[in-house]
């Protein structure tokens, strides 16, 4: 019952988390197409400190937005804020997390044949690395680096795959990914909430105070610029790293931590198209780059059929896959499960007869031979040889 409730639990979660991140980045792409598109006002609206305006139609209805130079004459009584859509799918994302990794099952983030950890262990990684990437970047953000956005970047991307790669040294390749994004995801809130939120909050206070915006609110601004420039270039990348954590063929590859660096690489440069796009330039090459670059990964990542595959020479047994089956997979893949983490069965895969096995034959080459995903953590212990029994008699009943 308690894992049955945790599944919905975390189903809830993750619905409400993805409706929030869609709302936070939604609005986010379309302030920056706003900005981008606004055109030079008639002279009436000059007069009043409007920088520049847009027409839209949308629902049935025709919008006018003006933006101001720096504030209108009278400030409205109601202003609205956005930052809600960013802390609720910080906290979603954190529940999350929580629901499915550490509470729900920390053997996605165990892998024994990396370090044995405990769970507590597990944890106490997963948040201190939160933690400490966080302490890092705020750091950097207020030193000189700040000034020089070509260098800062670098820094940040490199941190990044300091990051992944130390994770995946010690977690399974799904909760190495996963934090890596959370990491992301982090950063993009913390710039909110610690950079830019505040930077508002000081222009409106001279505004309604009928100051001249002072140095210290244009520093504000500056390094709320540079924060909203990063959370830019990682919209791409997070979305990307929340859903590459379905796809084993990326996380348990030996290098999964390099195949995220160079995920992050090409869609934080895809979205430099986009931004180009925006001031009117087109520049066709960085998505043509961006394939050609995609095209190699792909290539460079296809699963080599090592000692793994078919080694023992000899047949497979039905009678010996079975065990196999039996000592290795049922405890989790069957219609009742055995393994407490689990009310049914994991990605709704039963490997209790032969027939199943046959169905799921690509899939379970690809996580159980090709790569070492399955058994989840290897809590079984199953060895190359075994790995390689597997794959023969996959092989032979095609
Ligand atoms: C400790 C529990 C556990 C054991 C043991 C286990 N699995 Fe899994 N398996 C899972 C979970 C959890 C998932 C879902 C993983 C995901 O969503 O990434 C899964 C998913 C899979 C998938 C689907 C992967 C995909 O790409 O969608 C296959 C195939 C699979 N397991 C095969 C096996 C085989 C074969 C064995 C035995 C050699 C095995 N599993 C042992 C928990 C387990």
């Amino acid at each position: 019952m308690h894992a049955y409730l945790a599944e919905w639990l975390s189903l809830i979660i993750r619905w409400f988390h993805v409706i929030a991140g869609v709302a936070w980045i939604g609005a986010s792409f379309y302030f920056i197409w706003l900005d981008n598109h606004l055109r030079e006002p008639p002279q009436w609206k000059k007069d009043k400190g409007i920088k520049g305006d847009l027409w839209a139609i949308h629902g049935g209805g025709i919008y006018e937005v003006a933006k101001y130079q720096l504030a209108p004459e009278k400030m409205p009584g109601e202003l609205h804020w956005f930052k809600w859509e960013a802390y609720s799918t910080f906290i979603s994302g954190m529940a999350l997390l929580f629901a499915v990794y550490y509470f729900g099952n920390p053997g996605y983030l165990i892998d024994t044949s990396k370090a044995a950890l405990s769970a507590g262990e597990a944890i106490a990684i997963g948040l201190g690395t939160l933690a400490m990437v966080m302490l890092v970047y705020e750091t950097l953000i207020r030193s000189p680096l700040a000034r020089h956005g070509m260098a800062f970047g670098a820094v940040l991307y490199g941190l990044l795959v300091l990051v992944a790669w130390g994770l995946f040294e010690v977690f399974a390749g799904r909760g190495a990914y996963i934090h890596v994004g959370a990491v992301v995801g982090t950063i993009m809130v913390a710039n909110v909430f610690l950079g830019i939120m505040p930077a508002q909050r000081a222009l409106v206070d001279a505004i309604e105070k009928g100051q001249e915006p002072g140095a210290r609110v244009a520093q504000l601004a500056a390094r709320a610029k540079l924060r909203s420039v990063h959370n830019n270039y990682m919209t791409l990348p997070v979305i990307f790293i929340m859903i590459s954590n379905h796809y084993p063929m990326l996380y348990s590859h030996a290098h999964g931590w390099a195949i995220l660096a160079a995920i992050g690489f090409i869609t934080a440069f895809a979205r430099r198209f986009f931004n180009l796009r925006h001031h009117g330039i087109t520049r066709p090459s960085i998505l043509v780059i961006s394939a050609l670059l995609t095209a190699i990964l792909i290539w460079l990542v296809a699963p080599t059929r090592d000692a793994t595959d078919g080694s023992t020479g000899g047949s497979v047994s039905d009678d010996r896959v079975l065990s196999l089956l039996n000592n290795h997979c049922v405890a989790c893949h069957s219609t009742a499960p055995a393994h407490p983490a689990f009310q049914a069965p994991p990605a709704g895969i039963v490997l209790d007869q032969l027939a199943a096995l046959r169905q799921h034959e690509a899939k379970v080459r690809q996580s159980a031979v090709d790569t070492h995903y399955m058994p989840l953590g290897n809590v079984t212990g199953m060895t190359d040889e075994e790995r390689g029994e597997l794959g023969q008699w996959l092989s032979d009943n095609r």
